[in-house]
């Protein structure tokens, strides 16, 4: 969006408001539906005929935004309309999986028809703004806000955030975006130390051009209507005060002109920060940095009127940040239909409680296309006609925790639980359900009933995990590892001698005991699936659907090899087990429990051919890497492709392996097809030690294959010369 020049009407508008009515456009305040942050003491409905106010965030529904805009419109001295703003994340009424597990299905497609949906509905409820896609690169499973993310990879985070963008800022009728996408948070906040959320984080340049940048780029180039600076300080920056990286690099080298929004009260916290002396000098940081909307702090309606005075800030800049938000207004057309979407007489009676099938579908295929298979013993799975089934732990009937956090507007009322999606499947069987532990604690009696449950039954299905309180902002867990209580139960199946299923329901990876990996026979990451987590569950357990998903995500074996990621940089003395004198811990292998890009089907890949089109190359060529892909298995199914590249030698130290591209491709038992991925040589390129992108002549390598694993993966190596 270009929100720095101006129409008549906004020129008409700016000349006749007082400082006052030009701050209050600046400022957002949170109506409370929801919370998501500290509450202020403010009732911004009653600030609003002031002019106090210039938009809302945490409210929705028509009834409600409707009377919000009609005292904007109607009682406020210049009538200028508000609007706003909702974390709408992974749907908003018709829930689909957390953004993690999304990531997951590797499919561009899904990530922009699922936030298209969201945006359909979330428009119909009021919101101009939804506060995503988060975009932050997270490697550290401990960090609630993984759950938000598209994972670990830099590719996939900006590919997952430009499929976004397009999704929510799809046009309507009129040809007006649906909903304006704000992406967040800029930048490195996945990389707070110890993975505790609101803490620093410290980060090198070359950590931020190459890892933690790339996905905001992407989302700017998307076009991408606002971005929402972090709550953190970056190598001793404050984000919402960082000027270097908002002014002069987002502003000025990537031409960014839509808005910057605050996170919430992240310019007043600028003085916890010890940055900020007071409200005032807070309110000049950020307004100096180029944040445009103070998001609940209210620094920038008391501070900056002081800040004049003192003359930290000008009008100029303060008149900049008003302009753009009523270019924004105006471009999403609230100057013209103030009320665009919120019909007269919609009530809260009159807003349909049902969702739209067309919805509940599009959540039930995104949740089937999230849900990764990671070990299928003796091909247990697909169960195909059980007699009796006995379906244990506190996530098999939870209609609210399989919504996960940040469910929007989501209701558990809508939500189709695993345990009554395996009931509809399973019609024949007799379907047993004990809950047999409380998400934290244990409960004598409720393993008893899992005791009586699982007697004589034929298989297991154990749905164990974290609660949706378990993961998210503010989150952060020492142990993100399943609760003892829930570890008895799982030992208590184990043990029963029947063959287990174990479904994971959480919203990052878990650190699962050596006993409970071996002993399962099959172990299914099901993550917070959404609304239709149980019949894609179910869909998924009796074959009806083919598992395709993949970790966008290293799984760890324990919490002290956090952060793990594939992506490593090489060693100076590379992990070798019988080696003492290189990398890796005493007391743990190195290698991770389940890699990025792991996931099994129910039929077999083999690949084939590896090979370039050419094999010397300059820095302007493009070459194409395919390779051939046959299903040697015995169903169609849905295979993961990536391509990774590396340099083994350059001025640098490169990562072991960068991701470069990845596709999926659907194939029929027996049928071959051929994935080409096309790639710009000047893309491989690195930054060398002033900065500069380079690459030099000599061999660079393409892995290709189904994950980060080695032995997934096959290699063929080109030469650059550049002429
Ligand atoms: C979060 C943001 C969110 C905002 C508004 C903050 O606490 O960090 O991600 O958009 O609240 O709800």
């Amino acid at each position: 969006m270009k929100l720095s020049g101006g129409s008549a009407r906004v020129n008409a508008l700016m000349a006749q408001m007082s400082l006052g009515e030009k701050l209050g456009q600046i400022s957002m305040l949170a109506d409370g539906l929801v919370e998501t942050g500290p509450p202020g003491p403010h009732n911004p409905f009653n600030m609003i005929v002031d002019g106090r106010v210039g938009s809302l965030l945490n409210v929705w529904g028509a009834h409600l935004v409707r009377e919000a805009q009609r005292r904007a419109v109607e009682e406020s001295r210049l009538g200028v309309p508000l609007f706003f703003g909702l974390d709408v994340v992974h749907g908003h009424k018709s829930i689909h999986p957390v953004p993690i597990a999304e990531a997951g299905s590797f499919d561009r497609q899904l990530w922009e028809a699922t936030a298209r949906d969201s945006a359909i509905e979330a428009m119909a409820d009021g919101v101009h703004m939804t506060f995503a896609p988060m975009i932050d690169v997270a490697r550290d499973a401990r960090w609630g806000r993984i759950v938000e993310t598209a994972g670990e990879d830099p590719l996939v985070n900006a590919e997952f955030g430009r499929a976004r963008v397009r999704g929510y800022q799809a046009r309507d009728e009129k040809g007006i975006m649906r909903l304006a996408a704000c992406a967040k948070h800029f930048c490195a906040y996945g990389a707070v130390v110890s993975g505790r959320d609101y803490a620093e984080a410290d980060v090198s340049w070359r950590g931020l051009e190459e890892i933690y940048l790339p996905p905001f780029r992407a989302c700017v180039d998307e076009g991408v209507a606002a971005i929402m600076p972090a709550f953190i300080d970056v190598a001793g920056m404050a984000m919402t005060g960082h000027k270097r990286l908002l002014r002069d690099m987002l502003r000025a080298r990537w031409r960014f002109d839509g808005l910057i929004v605050s996170d919430y009260n992240a310019i007043a916290e600028l003085i916890n920060h010890g940055v900020a002396a007071d409200a005032p000098e807070a309110a000049a940081l950020a307004l100096n940095a180029g944040v445009d909307i103070d998001m609940m702090s209210d620094a920038y309606f008391n501070g900056l009127p002081i800040a004049l005075e003192r003359g930290l800030v000008s009008m100029d800049e303060i008149d900049m940040a008003v302009r753009r938000v009523l270019n924004f207004k105006e471009q999403i057309g609230l100057f013209d239909d103030p009320y665009r979407n919120m019909a007269p007489s919609a009530s809260k009676e009159e807003i349909p409680k049902t969702l739209a099938p067309e919805r509940r579908a599009l959540s039930r295929q995104a949740a089937q296309r999230s849900i990764v298979l990671l070990k299928n013993e003796g091909a247990l799975l697909p169960l195909k006609a059980p007699r009796s089934l006995a379906v244990l732990g506190p996530l098999a009937d939870a209609p609210n925790d399989q919504l996960g956090p940040w469910a929007s507007a989501g209701d558990g009322q809508d939500a189709v639980t695993i345990l009554a999606g395996l009931r509809e499947t399973y019609a024949q069987a007799d379907v047993r359900f004990a809950k047999g532990a409380p998400f934290e604690g244990r409960d004598e009696d409720e393993l008893e009933a899992a005791r009586k449950a699982l007697a004589g039954a034929d298989a297991i299905i154990l749905c164990i995990g974290e609660s949706r309180m378990m993961s998210g902002e503010a989150l952060s867990r020492t142990k993100p590892e399943i609760p003892a209580g829930q570890l008895e139960l799982a030992r208590m199946a184990l043990e029963s001698g029947a063959p287990v299923v174990l479904a994971i329901n959480s919203g990052r990876p878990l650190v699962l005991p050596d006993w409970l990996v071996e002993g399962a026979h099959a172990i299914l990451a099901a993550w917070h699936a959404g609304t239709e987590a149980g019949p894609a569950l179910a869909a998924i357990l009796s074959g009806a659907c083919n598992p395709s998903a993949r970790l966008a995500i290293t799984w760890p074996r324990t919490t002290g090899q956090m952060p793990l990621f594939y992506g490593l940089r090489p060693s100076g003395r590379p992990h070798d087990p019988q080696n003492t004198w290189t990398t890796g811990y005493y007391d743990c292998p190195f290698d991770p429990c389940w890699s990025f890009g792991q996931g099994l089907s129910y039929t077999r890949f083999a690949r084939a051919n590896l090979r370039v089109d050419r094999d010397a190359l300059d820095l302007d060529d493009l070459v194409s890497v395919s390779v051939d892909v046959t299903n040697i298995g015995t169903c169609e199914g849905v295979e993961t492709i990536f391509l990774f590249s590396r340099d083994p030698v350059a001025q640098v130290t490169r990562p072991m392996l960068e991701l470069r591209d990845f596709t999926k491709v659907a194939l029929r038992q027996g049928e071959t097809r051929t994935v080409v991925f096309v790639v710009k040589v000047r893309d491989l390129c690195y930054l060398d030690e002033d900065r500069k992108p380079r690459l030099d002549d000599g061999a660079i390598q393409f892995h290709v294959g189904a994950s980060a694993r080695r032995e997934d993966l096959e290699r063929i190596d080109v030469v650059i010369a550049q002429g």
